[in-house]
C-alpha cells in the first residue's frame, strides 16, 4: 500500500474549499472531509471533489446500531469515497455490517478505519465517564484487533502509536495519522505531534495534515514539503 499525504480539509463552505484546492494545479491531493464540511455542504460536495480528480477520505466517524450503519456505509459507498471511518466502540458486529454495507455488488469497497479511542480521552476521563479500567494502550491495541477481526484495513491513531498497532495487527494493517508538524511550525491545540519524516520512521501509512498546509502562506509548498518527508 502506498504512503500518501492526506490533506484536512477543516472548511465550512463548498466555496472555501474548492478556492483552497484550487492552488494545486500539478497535483490532486488526497482530501479530508470531515464532519463540518459534510453537514454544511452535503454529498455535493463530495461529488465536485471527486469530479476534480482527488482521492477522497470522508471522516465523518459513524457509531450506531449494526443495521443502521450498514445502510449509511452502503450510501457512502455509493459516493465512490475512498476512505471512511467509524468507532471501533461500536462493536465488532457494528464493524463487521459497516463492511457489508460498504461493499459494492461488484465486490470492491472503500478503505474502511477504526477510530480507536479518540485522542480527548485521556487514562481518567476513559476510567470516571466510560468506567473502563484498563491502561489505555492496551484499549487503543484491544479496539485495533476488533477491527482486524471484523474485517477492517486499519485505525486512525497517533504516529507514536503506528509501531504498536503494526506489531499487533500485522505490517499490512494500515495507521492513518493526524498530530503531525513541521519540526520549526506551529502546534495548535495539538499536543502529541511528530514531524512527516518521524511519522515514516514510525511506518505511518498515511499522515493527515490540517492546519500546517490549509494555514500556510504557501499551501502548495507546505504540501509539497510533507510529500518530500513522508513520500519520497
Ligand atoms: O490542523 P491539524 O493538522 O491539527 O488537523 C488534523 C486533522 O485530523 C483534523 O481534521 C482533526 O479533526 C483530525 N484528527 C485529529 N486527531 C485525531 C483524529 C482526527 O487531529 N485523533
Amino acid at each position: 500500500m502506498g504512503k500518501d499525504v492526506i490533506v484536512a480539509c477543516d472548511f465550512n463552505t463548498a466555496e472555501e474549499t474548492l478556492r483552497f484546492l484550487d492552488n494545486f494545479t500539478e497535483e490532486k491531493p488526497y482530501v479530508k472531509i470531515g464532519m463540518e464540511l459534510f453537514y454544511a455542504e452535503g454529498p455535493e460536495i463530495v461529488r465536485e471533489i471527486k469530479r476534480r480528480g482527488h482521492k477522497i477520505f470522508l471522516d465523518l466517524k459513524l457509531h450506531d446500531i449494526p443495521n443502521t450503519v450498514k445502510k449509511a456505509m452502503a450510501v457512502l459507498s455509493r459516493l465512490d469515497v475512498d476512505m471512511c471511518n467509524l468507532h471501533a466502540a461500536g462493536t465488532v458486529a457494528m464493524m463487521k455490517a459497516a463492511v457489508e454495507g460498504l461493499t459494492r455488488p461488484d465486490g470492491t469497497r472503500p478503505l474502511l478505519i477504526a477510530v480507536t479511542q479518540l485522542t480527548s480521552t485521556d487514562q481518567e476521563r476513559m476510567e470516571r465517564d466510560l468506567l473502563i479500567n484498563e491502561p489505555l494502550e492496551k484499549v487503543v491495541m484491544h479496539y485495533a484487533s476488533n477491527a482486524k477481526a471484523a474485517g477492517l484495513d486499519g485505525v486512525v491513531c497517533s504516529p507514536l502509536e503506528s509501531p504498536a498497532v503494526h506489531e499487533t495487527c500485522g505490517k499490512e494493517f494500515l495507521t492513518v495519522t493526524p498530530g503531525v508538524r513541521f519540526a520549526d511550525g506551529d502546534k495548535g491545540d495539538q499536543v502529541r505531534v511528530t514531524t512527516p519524516e518521524k511519522a515514516k520512521e514510525l511506518g505511518s501509512d498515511y499522515i493527515v495534515v490540517g492546519r500546517p498546509i490549509t494555514q500556510a502562506q504557501d499551501p502548495v509548498a507546505a504540501y509539497r514539503r510533507c510529500i518530500k518527508e513522508f513520500v519520497d
